[in-house]
């Protein structure tokens, strides 16, 4: 499923309504070059979540934890990982009751966790606020989420 984004409100938008159907467990990998909106995209999960506290870029510390909304949200940034995928103990976050997201996650390579849902962000050469988001569902549980992204979006236009 792939959906244009014309602003970073949109981007929030769809965001919100992400946070607001996820479940225990849920993963999201978030792709895209650096400045295409991965870090905007988790602060509107988080709203959806229902946490109200400033989402930080946790680009030097890999995870911060957030437990004040509906599900606990465990952001993840990975770039600092560059090409050597190593094995940072995420799988706690993974099995955890939280949702994850995870920024750089494809650099996790073979400590990809099994099942979550792809995130890519491009963004546009000619527009400047213009996104292309698309997604992918690996694994049953992703399916599930990305239903509930589906019906949620139906729901709102
Ligand atoms: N449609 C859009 N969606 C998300 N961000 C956008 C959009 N248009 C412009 N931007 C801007 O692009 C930047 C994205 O930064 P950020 O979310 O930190 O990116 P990343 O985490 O992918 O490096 C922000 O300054 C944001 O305001
Ligand atoms: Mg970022």
């Amino acid at each position: 499923m792939d959906i244009m984004l014309n602003n970073p409100k949109e981007t929030e938008g769809i965001a919100k309504i992400i946070g607001s159907v996820a479940a225990p467990g849920d993963t999201i990998i978030l792709s895209g070059d650096l400045g295409a909106g991965k870090t905007t995209m988790t602060k509107g999960i988080a709203v959806g979540l229902g946490i109200d506290q400033m989402i930080k870029s946790p680009t030097y510390t890999i995870i911060r934890e957030y437990q004040q909304g509906r599900l606990p949200l465990y952001h993840m940034d990975v770039y600092r990982i560059e090409h050597g995928a190593d094995d940072l103990g995420l799988d706690e976050y993974f099995e955890g009751d939280g949702l994850s997201v995870v920024e750089w996650g494809k650099l996790l390579g073979e400590f990809l966790p099994t099942d979550y849902l792809d995130i890519t962000i491009t963004k546009d050469s000619e527009d400047m606020e213009k996104r292309i988001v698309s997604f992918q569902a690996i694994g049953t549980q992703a399916e599930r989420f990305l239903e509930r992204i589906h019906k949620k979006m139906e729901d709102h236009v």
